[in-house]
């Protein structure tokens, strides 16, 4: 009875302050933690089943020839030397430097940064590399919507415009044909849009280019699947569903596949 009584003194609160309160709580870490493990959950049930084995780069370049030191104007990989940063310049580099590819394809050319490194390890390589321009591109994950000139700078700032195709287009809407010939790209990298039906759609597009023995290296791919790392990581574990054997380099964020078939 007594109960009933306080109950029915309890001063009512406004409805703008509990609403106040609700944001506060949707703001705390706590929440914002638990929301993204939520959301992690059904791809962390497919991990068990389809999760990435790992590859050392030992087991990807028969020589360890130091790569060339890198260029660093508009670096957007990450390049630590120490935990808990990682490294993932040097890891590419070495696969570059080692492999020294014929024709490489990038999507996600964003300042260029990539392309330049990819010039001055592989003095012999012409290299294709896709970037949306703002009106054209699409997702969440982009990273980037540049402009024109700024799409690519880095490499033309080092001197490399005479090896690299610039390709203006979202990678929903690519046609590589124009450019390049079926089973005649030695090494790719998927770096545009990370959300996984874009992560997805670029591989499917990349792998009828790809010759034998060759390599598509997909970034911000991590078993962790934590933030911008989930979207890729799932794109790579449904193609493992679909039957290719991709990889995640150990201590990176790059997934890899192989390409079946002898280098030639
Ligand atoms: C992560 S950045 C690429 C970084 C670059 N590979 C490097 O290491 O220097 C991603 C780039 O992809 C571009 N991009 C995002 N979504 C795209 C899409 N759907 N089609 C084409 N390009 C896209 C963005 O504009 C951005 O420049």
């Amino acid at each position: 009875m007594g109960s009933k009584i306080e109950r029915q003194m309890k001063p009512k609160r406004q409805l703008r302050e509990r609403l106040r309160d609700l944001t506060d709580f949707r703001n705390h870490w706590r929440y914002r933690k638990l929301v993204e493990q939520l959301r992690n959950l059904p791809a962390q049930f497919t991990q068990v089943m389809y999760g990435l084995p790992t590859i050392s780069l030992d087991e990807l370049v028969d020589g360890r020839e130091a790569p060339e030191a890198p260029i660093l104007d508009d670096l957007c990989l990450p390049n630590h030397a120490e935990p808990p940063g990682h490294n993932d310049l040097i890891p590419l580099l070495t696969l570059l430097k080692n492999r020294q590819p014929a024709v490489v394809l990038e999507l996600g050319t964003a300042h260029g940064n990539t392309t330049a490194n990819i010039c001055k390890q592989c003095p012999k390589a012409k290299v294709y590399s896709v970037n949306a321009l703002p009106e054209q591109i699409s997702g969440d994950i982009i990273t980037f919507a540049l402009t024109k000139d700024e799409i690519g700078r880095a490499f033309r700032k080092n001197g490399y415009s005479d090896r690299v195709q610039q390709i203006y287009a979202n990678t929903l809407d690519l046609d590589l044909s124009p450019y390049l010939q079926p089973a005649t790209v030695d090494f790719a990298i998927v770096d545009a849009c990370h959300d996984t039906p874009f992560v997805i759609n670029d591989f499917l597009k990349v792998a009828p280019f790809m010759k034998p023995g060759g390599l598509v290296l997909l970034h911000d791919t991590h078993p962790s699947m934590e933030e911008h790392l989930l979207g890729s990581y799932r794109a790579c574990m449904y193609l493992k569903q679909k039957g290719y054997d991709i990889r995640h380099l150990q201590d990176t964020w790059w997934g890899v596949w192989q390409v079946p078939g002898e280098v030639t």
